[in-house]
C-alpha cells in the first residue's frame, strides 16, 4: 500500500453517540496512505459509547457541553488551537456549529450524512426514504458551511433501497457504505 507523502494532518474528530465512524477513521488513520492523524476526539456528550472506543485506543478524548454554543466553542477553540488541528471531521456529532467556528475553520471541518444530499438533510433521514418509496438511497460526505447539511459534496455512495425494508436493516446498509467512503473522502481532499 502507498504510503501518504506528506505530513498527516492533525485531526480532530467530533462525536456524540455510538462512535463507529470514529472507530472506521481510526483504522483508516493507523494506515500508511492514510492524510490524518486523530489528535483529538471530542464528544459534547460524556455518556457517548464512542468515547469508550476512544479511551481504548489511548486517543486524546475530551468531553463537555455547554447550553451556550459560544461559550462550549471558545474553550474548545482554545484546545483546537494549541494541538494544531487542521481537520475536523464530525462524526455523528448533534451540535450545530456557529457561523463564527466554522468561519475559523473554513474548508476544514467535513461531515458524513446518511442520505444522497441535496435531499433529505436533517434527521430521520432513512424514515422519511422509506415513506416516500425511494427507491435508492446513500450517503455523502461534504464540507461544513453556515446551513445544514448544505456544503460542498465531497464523495457519495448510492445504494437500492429494498422493497419493504425497515428502517433498522437500511440503516444498517447506510452504516456499512458510511464506513467506506469516510476515508475515501478524506484521502479524495488531499490528492
Ligand atoms: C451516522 O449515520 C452519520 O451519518 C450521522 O450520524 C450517524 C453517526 O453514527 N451523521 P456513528 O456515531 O458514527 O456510529
Amino acid at each position: 500500500m502507498k504510503r501518504y507523502p506528506g505530513k498527516q494532518i492533525n485531526t480532530a474528530i467530533f462525536i456524540s453517540g455510538r462512535g463507529s465512524n470514529l472507530k472506521s477513521l481510526y483504522n483508516f488513520s493507523k494506515k500508511k496512505i492514510s492524510p490524518i492523524i486523530i489528535s483529538l476526539v471530542f464528544s459534547n456528550n460524556k455518556s457517548a459509547a464512542g468515547l469508550k472506543y476512544a479511551k481504548k485506543k489511548n486517543l486524546n478524548l475530551i468531553y463537555f457541553n455547554d447550553k451556550k454554543i459560544k461559550v462550549l466553542e471558545n474553550k474548545l477553540l482554545k484546545i483546537l488551537n494549541k494541538k494544531k488541528i487542521k481537520l475536523i471531521c464530525l462524526a455523528g456529532f448533534m451540535k450545530i456549529l456557529s457561523y463564527n467556528f466554522i468561519k475559523k475553520f473554513k474548508g476544514k471541518i467535513i461531515n458524513i450524512h446518511p442520505s444522497l444530499l441535496p435531499k433529505y438533510k436533517g434527521l430521520n433521514t432513512h424514515y422519511r426514504v422509506l415513506q416516500n418509496n425511494e427507491a435508492y438511497t446513500g450517503c455523502t460526505v461534504h464540507f461544513v458551511n453556515h446551513k445544514l447539511d448544505s456544503g460542498k459534496i465531497i464523495l457519495q455512495k448510492k445504494i437500492k433501497v429494498f422493497r419493504n425494508e425497515s428502517v433498522k436493516k437500511l440503516s444498517k446498509r447506510v452504516l456499512i457504505e458510511e464506513h467506506k467512503i469516510y476515508p475515501k473522502a478524506i484521502i479524495k481532499i488531499f490528492s
